[in-house]
């Protein structure tokens, strides 16, 4: 019998353990049968035998600081993204200043776990840094911009995997022409400033796959409809014009209570396809805030999910990736205020719980990875 501690370190070192571990679960009095899930039996594993990634958004204090989380990390994930080691205010805290130790601890994980990496985000309209309002005008938003993307782009040029170049630039909502959201960069850098960032991007590391990233473009629902033939029409506008671009993510935050993606994604990723983009599905998670029901119960409608969905999208051979935003239910983004269940139980959205045990969603995912007619060229 092994420890929970003990089965953790195995897992960092990649070690084979027994198909099933019996360990003590955390406050029970009864022994768990919690299933070996990792070595061959990883999602990691899994994904690299049919030529995909699998990943996760990860925080750096967390992979240094908690063993737990770092072995898991390392044993299920060929690719990882920072959650938030990468934006503005994290690398920027002031206009002439950058600080990259977090996001410089995660290049040294990945590469020490044999990992990819991919950069998020050079250019958002949230997460502006607390400096950007008072300095930041129409005469320097562009130079601005460009030089961020030179400098932190320049920086680990030749590492990533690929960057999120722009996200979240499109907002029918904001009913501007083109769909395009009404932000910061639009207003101080004009309508090209997503083509400024892409051909920025392309010289400062010509080695990373260049990604337009946004979320509410997953669904049939009419308002994800529009949603995605504006971005699509973004994008072969960019491709017209000739500015560098190789792939599109799509975050899925998806929502339990929500009618699956299906038809309409589905045509999207085809047609995406067409004009030589990769798509890459960049921060899945499963929002089960207006589940009902026992943890059990909820438990499953969330694995159908991440079956259903993960199953559709790697049917498609321009699919490469597929990363959840967060690992473990410990932490997740939707416990935040925003997003918490009103019963005030902590979400299951992610494939691990917690306490780290696999979740049914971990095993969806996995069978779904497995369905992958492998390789793809
Ligand atoms: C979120 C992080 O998870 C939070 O920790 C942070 O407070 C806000 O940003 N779309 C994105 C991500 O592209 O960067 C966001 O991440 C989630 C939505």
């Amino acid at each position: 019998m092994k420890t929970r501690r003990e089965l953790l370190t195995l897992m960092a070192a990649g070690a084979a353990v027994a198909s099933t571990t019996r360990i003590w679960a955390q406050n029970s009095p009864e022994p768990a049968a919690i299933p070996d899930v990792t070595g061959p039996n990883s999602l990691r594993a899994h994904a690299e035998a049919r030529d995909l990634l699998v990943g996760c958004a990860v925080v750096p204090e967390k992979l240094t600081g908690e063993p737990d989380y770092a072995a898991l990390v390392a044993s299920q994930c060929n690719i990882l993204v920072p959650e938030n080691a990468m934006k503005w205010p994290a690398l920027r805290p002031a206009p002439g200043k950058f600080n990259f130790r977090g996001a410089d601890t995660i290049i040294d994980f990945a590469s020490a776990h044999g990992q990819k990496v991919r950069g998020h985000n050079l250019c958002w309209h949230e997460a502006l840094p607390s400096w950007f309002a008072a300095t930041v005008t129409k005469d320097n938003a562009r130079q601005i911009l460009a030089e961020h993307i030179r400098t932190v782009a320049g920086r680990y040029a030749g590492k990533l995997h690929s960057w999120d170049v722009v996200n979240e630039a499109i907002d029918p909502k904001s009913g501007l022409p083109d769909g395009l959201r009404k932000s910061p960069w639009l207003e101080f850098a004009g309508p090209d400033y997503i083509d400024l960032a892409f051909r920025t991007a392309r010289e400062a590391d010509p080695a990373a796959l260049l990604t337009y990233n946004d979320y509410g473009i997953e669904t049939d629902a009419p308002d994800e409809t529009e949603k995605r033939a504006a971005v699509l029409a973004l994008v072969r506008g960019m491709k017209k014009r000739g500015v560098p671009i190789d792939a599109i993510g799509i975050q899925s935050h998806l929502k339990a209570w929500n009618p699956e993606p299906g038809n309409g994604l589905r045509d999207f990723v085809r047609e995406l396809r067409q004009i030589g983009l990769r798509v890459f599905i960049t921060e899945l998670d499963v929002d089960e805030k207006k589940l009902e029901g026992s943890d059990a119960e909820r438990d499953s409608a969330i694995a159908r999910i991440y079956r259903d969905y993960a199953t559709m999208m790697v049917a498609e051979p321009n699919v490469d990736a597929i990363l959840t935003w967060g690992i473990t239910d410990r932490y997740t983004w939707l416990n935040g205020p925003k997003w918490a269940r009103p019963d005030g139980k902590p979400q299951r959205c992610l494939p691990f719980f917690a306490d780290y045990r696999p979740a049914p969603a971990f095993f969806a995912l996995r069978d779904a990875l497995d369905t992958r007619s492998a390789p793809h060229s």
